[in-house]
């Protein structure tokens, strides 16, 4: 469940619309919630697994306890040393586990910043295909800004991007970048998002879509079943947060 309140939403205030360059910095806001820190991220369920559902954590959570308690009450001072250390080692297990976690997912953070995060404009540029490539969009989901009047908030986004051509493959589209603002979740944002991107894709010719979740987005593996996409494959990462791999699992959908 989101933590955060939904902020009430007139009906039909949500529009979906393609990416301008005024919109980068909100969806940056929205990229990083989305992957790295906000409810339902990868990056919140890898640290909510660690720290709440794993055996080596409660340990240290005991380790924690027993060491705090010998050095506030132990009368002898060399058994206090002893509490302290109880109490030392574990803060670093946590912290290193937290170090581990927020690293590996600021690293995929990067690397979408990389590839087309950081310059949408130019990577899902309209111009593209005129161009003679292939469709590529970005498309954001935007409601009335609380704060300003007359001004918008970007609360989701969604891309859509195309492999290379050949002549014995149809057009393969990808679908990514699928963020809503936690407070925004569960109004069907995220679902509007990827109607709109499926049927530019169907305008497009594009027969075929496929998309690349984890195993740690149960939330998002939900909304795709629903709009009809199939497990196709998965692979597995070295990645793992507590006591879990990481899996990359691929989902397509027949236009
Ligand atoms: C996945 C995500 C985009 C869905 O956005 P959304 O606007 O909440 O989606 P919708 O409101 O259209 O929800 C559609 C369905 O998704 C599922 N769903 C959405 N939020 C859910 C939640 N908190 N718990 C369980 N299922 C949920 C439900 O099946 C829901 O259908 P329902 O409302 O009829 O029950 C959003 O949760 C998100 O940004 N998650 C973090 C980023 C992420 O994982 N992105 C996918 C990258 S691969």
């Amino acid at each position: 469940m989101d933590l955060e309140q939904s902020p009430l939403l007139p009906k039909d205030s949500v529009l979906v619309r393609q990416f301008n360059p005024s919109d980068a910095s909100q969806v940056q806001k929205v990229y990083f919630t989305g992957l790295v820190n906000g409810v339902n991220s990868a990056g919140y369920f890898a640290i909510t697994r660690a720290f709440m559902y794993w055996t080596p954590m409660y340990m240290a959570y005991l380790l924690l306890l027993c060491g705090g308690g010998t050095y506030a009450l132990a009368p002898i001072r060399d058994v206090r040393t002893l509490g302290l250390v109880a109490v030392i080692l574990p803060c670093v297990f946590m912290l290193s586990v937290y170090y581990r976690i927020r690293t590996t997912f600021l690293g995929y953070y990067r690397s979408g910043l990389r590839r087309d995060m950081s310059d949408i404009e130019r990577y899902y540029r309209l111009e593209h295909e005129k161009d003679g490539h292939l469709p590529r969009r970005f498309w954001v989901a935007e409601v009335p800004s609380a704060t300003s009047e007359g001004g918008y908030e970007v609360v989701g986004c969604v891309a859509l991007d195309c492999s290379p051509k050949t002549d014995h493959e149809p057009m393969i589209g990808e679908l990514k970048r699928l963020f809503v603002l936690p407070a925004y979740r569960k109004r069907g944002i995220g679902t509007k998002l990827m109607r709109t991107l499926i049927s530019y894709a169907k305008e497009k010719q594009i027969s075929l879509l496929r998309l690349e979740t984890t195993n740690f987005q149960p939330v998002a593996r939900e909304l795709y079943g629903k709009i009809g996409w199939t497990y196709n494959s998965t692979t597995y990462s070295d990645f793992e947060a507590g006591g879990m791999k990481m899996n990359f699992v691929e989902y397509r959908l027949s236009l």
